[in-house]
């Protein structure tokens, strides 16, 4: 059995004061502010997002995407755990909560302009399921439209039980594996180290 699924559902409720606390994660709290930090200078929040549609894939709380959530047109918020998607839904009832996987995504092809996603869902996949959570991703985004997203470096950096997160890259190696599952990406912007234990990546759909 998949060990992250009870773990989330299980963490919910604590998540968001997770997040806020230093002493908790070490890592968390810096990824996250530069999470924000980065999507806000990334999109240059503004007029010119008012009309996106905006998926945050595996959306937890919803705390990665909540700068944009009145500076777009809607909002749905993806994840696998019901507990996660009950807080966000108690956070911002106008959203649309879908509970789902995201090597599986149940959207139509170009449905949004821009996906969301932090905490490393890519990093929590088995590694025979990346290309078809980037290829799911890919279907669902439109022409020109962004895929922003986290990533860990190393798993040993991250305190969580041992196999949720899985999977780590390096800069070169995560370019190269975007390069080759996300066709005609272009790298708009990455942010991190690799003394990191997550780093950001924003890519755009030809
Ligand atoms: C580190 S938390 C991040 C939550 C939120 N994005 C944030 O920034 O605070 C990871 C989230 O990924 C979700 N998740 C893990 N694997 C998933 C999958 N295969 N499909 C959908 N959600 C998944 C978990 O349920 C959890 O809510």
């Amino acid at each position: 059995m998949d060990p992250s699924l009870p773990y989330w559902d299980d963490v919910a409720p604590r998540w968001d004061a997770l997040l806020g606390d230093s002493n908790a994660f070490m890592n968390y709290q810096e990824s996250f502010r530069r999470f924000h930090w980065f999507l806000k200078r990334a999109l240059k929040i503004g007029n010119r997002t008012k009309s996106y549609r905006l998926l945050d894939l595996a959306c937890g709380t919803g705390e990665a995407s909540w700068p944009l959530w009145k500076r777009v047109a809607s909002v749905t918020f993806l994840d696998r755990s019901p507990s996660m998607l009950r807080a966000a839904r108690n956070k911002y009832p106008k959203g649309i909560f879908v509970r789902g996987d995201a090597a599986s995504l149940p959207f139509l092809d170009a449905e949004f302009d821009v996906v969301v996603s932090r905490g490393a869902v890519l990093s929590q996949l088995d590694t025979d399921r990346i290309e078809a959570a980037c290829a799911h991703v890919w279907r669902i985004l439109r022409p020109q439209g962004y895929f922003f997203f986290d990533f860990v470096t190393d798993p040993k950096l991250v305190q969580a039980p041992e196999g949720v997160y899985r999977t780590g890259w390096r800069r070169k190696e995560a370019e190269a594996m975007l390069l080759h599952s996300l066709p005609g990406a272009t790298i708009l912007a990455y942010d991190g180290t690799e003394a990191h234990a997550f780093n950001r990546i924003l890519v755009r759909k030809p």
